[in-house]
């Protein structure tokens, strides 16, 4: 059942068997397919492809023409930019060696996640096996194959880490031993057991 709050454009093609929490948008030419799960008030954009058992947090903006594969779960407040793929097989064949066809249970699935807060940038390829952390920022264009640290900035292909972002995404500035700053809104972080944690407001 499709909650009276969830808007769904009259071009989406939303599988009866999908769960949409209220005050979620699809917008046109989308798809989102059996067993998939949404939660509440999350933007998916113009063209969005969610694969069949792919599960989203609540407001999680997915930008137009990004494609989610099987095997992904992304967690709240995600963001998700334009044209990003997750992939989902690392070793994908047509066929077999004999050169028959494959068929979908050849498939080898290796998951991603995508943690809370984080944000991957526009056109940016995703490789299976990965875990982007909390308040991560992958930049455009990156190719991740690695995981990525809580609230690591990461660029390039392979991508790499640069430095460390603020949960409000701007880069954080070391100001003295193991005290990061954010030079935006100020906010500073420090490690505690390889974890980046967020000092009191002085
Ligand atoms: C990664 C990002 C956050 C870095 O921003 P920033 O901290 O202001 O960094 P700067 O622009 O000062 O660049 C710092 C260095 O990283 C490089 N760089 C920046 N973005 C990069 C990217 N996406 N890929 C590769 N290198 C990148 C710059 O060339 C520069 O290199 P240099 O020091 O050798 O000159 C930003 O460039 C980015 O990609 N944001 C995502 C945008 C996006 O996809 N939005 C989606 C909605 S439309
Ligand atoms: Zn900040």
């Amino acid at each position: 059942m499709i909650l009276p709050t969830v808007r769904i454009h009259a071009s989406a093609d939303v599988s009866t068997n999908v769960s949409i929490g209220q005050g979620t948008s699809v917008w046109n030419n989308a798809q989102i397919r059996e067993d998939a799960s949404i939660g509440e008030e999350c933007i998916i954009g113009t063209g969005v492809y969610i694969d069949f058992g792919v599960q989203i947090g609540d407001h999680v903006k997915i930008q137009n023409g990004a494609f989610i594969y099987h095997g992904v779960a992304i967690e709240s407040g995600v963001f998700i930019g334009p044209g990003v793929i997750f992939t989902n097989d690392k070793k994908p064949r047509a066929i077999n060696p004999d050169g028959s066809l494959k068929s979908n249970d050849d498939w080898e699935v290796g998951p991603i996640r995508v943690c809370y807060g984080a944000s991957v940038g526009a056109g940016s390829v995703i490789l299976p096996n990965v875990t982007i952390g909390q308040f991560a920022l992958v930049g455009a264009g990156s190719v991740v194959t690695r995981d990525v640290a809580q609230q690591a900035l990461v660029v390039g292909n392979p991508a790499r880490q640069i430095g460390y972002v603020c949960k409000c995404a701007a880069r954080l500035t070391p100001i003295q031993e193991n005290l990061y700053q954010c030079p935006d809104c100020k906010q500073q972080y420090s490690f505690i057991s390889n974890s980046l944690f967020a000092e009191a407001i002085r």
